[in-house]
C-alpha cells in the first residue's frame, strides 16, 4: 500500500524520516513528491495512492478523480481550506487535519512579527515595546492559546474573542474575554489573527472593522489572506498612516502595499509559521501515525469531513 507525501513546500528532513518510520514499521511504502512545480506532477503521483499526506496543497476534484485508490488525506497541520471536503466525501475519501501540532511554531511566529513591526523592521530608529499593550487574539484555539501564553512572557495584557470559546477557558489563561470581533478590535493596540477561512471569515476584516482600531494599531496575520478584504486594508491605511499590517500569508496586492506603505507593511515571502523541525516533526509523524489508525484500526477521531 503507498503513503504519499506531497508537500509543495518540504518538511524538514528529520520529519520525513519519521514518517517514514512510521509508515514502513506499518508495513506500507512510502513515497515523496517534494517541491513540485506542475499540478500534472501531483496528478501523476497520487494515481496510485491509498493515503496522501498534505500540506497547503490543494486536493480538489481533480485531484481525488486521479487518485482512485485514495481512502485517506491528512493535512500536516492546521487549517484544512486547501480540501475540497464535499469532493472527498463524494469520493468516499476520509479527511483529516493534525490539530495543535504547529501552533506554537505559529505563535512564535506571530511574536517575532510584531517585535519585529514594533522596532521598526531593525532599521535603525527607536520603536516602541509590546509591554503593556493590550493584544487581541481574534479566535482562541491553539494557536491563539499559545499566542497568549508567550505574549504574557513580553508582559502584554491579552484579550481574546473567540465565539466557539468558553469564557473560563479564556480566563483560566489569564485572557479578558471580549463578547464581539468589534470590541476585541476597539480595545486593543495588536490584534493577532487565528481564525480559519471558511465562507462565513472571508474578507471579514474589513475597513468597518480595522477603522475601531486605537491610533498606532498594528494587525497581524499569521492565519490565512483570504479573511483580509484587501482592497479596504489598503484604503485604511491610506487613511491611517499610523497603521501598520505585518502577515506570514503574502495578500494579493503585495506589490502595492510594498510600494505605498513602505515601512509599515511587511510580508513573509513564503508563508513560515509552520516551517520549523519540530512542527513539522510533531505535524508530519501525527499525520503518518493517524493514517497506520485509520487502516489498522478505523480510527477517525480527526476527521473533518462527516
Ligand atoms: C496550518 O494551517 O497548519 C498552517 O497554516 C501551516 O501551513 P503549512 O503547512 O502550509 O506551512
Amino acid at each position: 500500500m503507498k503513503v504519499l507525501v506531497a508537500t509543495e513546500k518540504p518538511f524538514a528532513k528529520v520529519a520525513v524520516d519519521g514518517i517514514r518510520e512510521v509508515v514502513e514499521k506499518a508495513g506500507y511504502k512510502l513515497e515523496l513528491l517534494e517541491k513540485y512545480t506542475d499540478r500534472a506532477q501531483l496528478l501523476e503521483a497520487v494515481a496510485d495512492a491509498e493515503a496522501l499526506i498534505i500540506r497547503s496543497d490543494v486536493v480538489d476534484s481533480e485531484v481525488l478523480n486521479a487518485a482512485p485508490k485514495l481512502k485517506i488525506v491528512v493535512r500536516a497541520g492546521a487549517g484544512y481550506d486547501n480540501i475540497d471536503l464535499e469532493a472527498a466525501t463524494k469520493h468516499n475519501v476520509v479527511a483529516m487535519n493534525t490539530p495543535g501540532q504547529n501552533s506554537n511554531a505559529v505563535a512564535e511566529l506571530a511574536l517575532g512579527l510584531m517585535v519585529f513591526a514594533v522596532r521598526n523592521f531593525y532599521n535603525g530608529t527607536s520603536g516602541t515595546e509590546l509591554k503593556g499593550k493590550k493584544l487581541g487574539i481574534h479566535a482562541f484555539g491553539n494557536v491563539g492559546r499559545n499566542v497568549a501564553r508567550i505574549a504574557q512572557g513580553f508582559g502584554m495584557e491579552c484579550y481574546a474573542y473567540d465565539a466557539y470559546c468558553s469564557d473560563e477557558a479564556m480566563i483560566a489563561a489569564n485572557v479578558k474575554p471580549v463578547h464581539s470581533a468589534n470590541e476585541l478590535y476597539q480595545t486593543c493596540d495588536i490584534v493577532s489573527l487565528h481564525i480559519p477561512a471558511t465562507p462565513e471569515t472571508k474578507q471579514s476584516i474589513n475597513y468597518a472593522m480595522l477603522s475601531q482600531m486605537p491610533k498606532g494599531a498594528m494587525l497581524v496575520n499569521t492565519a490565512r489572506k483570504e479573511v483580509i478584504h484587501e482592497e479596504d486594508l489598503a484604503r485604511l491605511m491610506e487613511d491611517r498612516p499610523d497603521f501598520k499590517y505585518v502577515t506570514d500569508i503574502m495578500p494579493a496586492i503585495d506589490a502595492e502595499l510594498r510600494e505605498k506603505f513602505a515601512g509599515r507593511y511587511f510580508a513573509t515571502p513564503k508563508k513560515m509559521g509552520a516551517q520549523t523541525a519540530e512542527a513539522n516533526i510533531n505535524a508530519g509523524i501525527a499525520a503518518a501515525n493517524q493514517i497506520v489508525a485509520f487502516f489498522k484500526e478505523g480510527d477517525t477521531r480527526f476527521q473533518v469531513n462527516r
